[in-house]
């Protein structure tokens, strides 16, 4: 499904990096692991401040634009195709991890995130924003599935070992390309590794 939606020309998410990640990119450490790249709009926007960046993503489509996207701009990121439902990062590897828009079932989850804990070094900093589950009713983004869906006692639960910097739903207006275009629901969280 993911590889026909990144089979256009265009980028469907567009190619202007994700707001919640350019308000708060400053706090980020190197190296970043990215979940769910994609298409490389927020890869790329974070190797532009220097950083160097892992965007793993299940759609070898999306990452072989996000390498395009890259080059066209005289940047280098790192990508890596695997499916998070099996994938297992490095321990004490990463500086920081961010997870835009990845939504996943919650079974997943439960396996990924002890492991993207484990991945990062102490200090490390997380940064997700995802949809809530008020999203599901709305016709502006995201998955139908609640199981998809996030939320703020989800987020914190499932990264005990970090200290929450900022942990919020809100509504926004998210207009990434022609799939995020409206009024939306997210969750938004900043960790710290102990
Ligand atoms: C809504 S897109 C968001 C892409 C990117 N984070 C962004 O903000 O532009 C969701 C991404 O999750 C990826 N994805 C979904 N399930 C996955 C899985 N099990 N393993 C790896 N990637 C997955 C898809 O390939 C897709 O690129």
């Amino acid at each position: 499904m993911w590889n026909q939606r990144y089979a256009a020309d265009e980028f469907a998410y567009g190619t202007e990096p994700n707001s919640f990640l350019v308000q708060n990119a400053k706090i980020l450490i190197g190296p970043v692991l990215s979940l769910a790249e994609g298409e490389g709009r927020n890869a790329v926007f974070l190797a532009s401040l220097g950083l160097d960046v892992l965007g793993v993503d299940g759609s070898e489509v999306g990452l072989a634009k996000a390498q395009k996207l890259a080059a066209s701009r005289g940047l280098a990121i790192r990508t890596e195709v695997a499916d998070l439902a099996t994938y297992e990062p490095p321990p004490n590897c990463f500086g920081s991890v961010i997870s835009i828009s990845a939504h996943l079932p919650s079974d997943v989850r439960k396996r990924l995130y002890p492991l993207v804990e484990r991945s990062l070094k102490p200090g490390g900093m997380i940064l997700f924003e995802a949809y809530t589950k008020a999203q599901a009713t709305r016709n502006t983004g995201g998955p139908k599935d609640p199981d998809m869906l996030m939320d703020r006692v989800d987020l914190e639960n499932e990264f005990p070992n970090c200290e929450t910097i900022l942990c919020q739903e809100i509504e926004r207006e998210v207009i990434e390309g022609k799939f995020h275009t409206g009024l939306a629901s997210v969750v938004q969280f900043i960790a710290r590794k102990h």
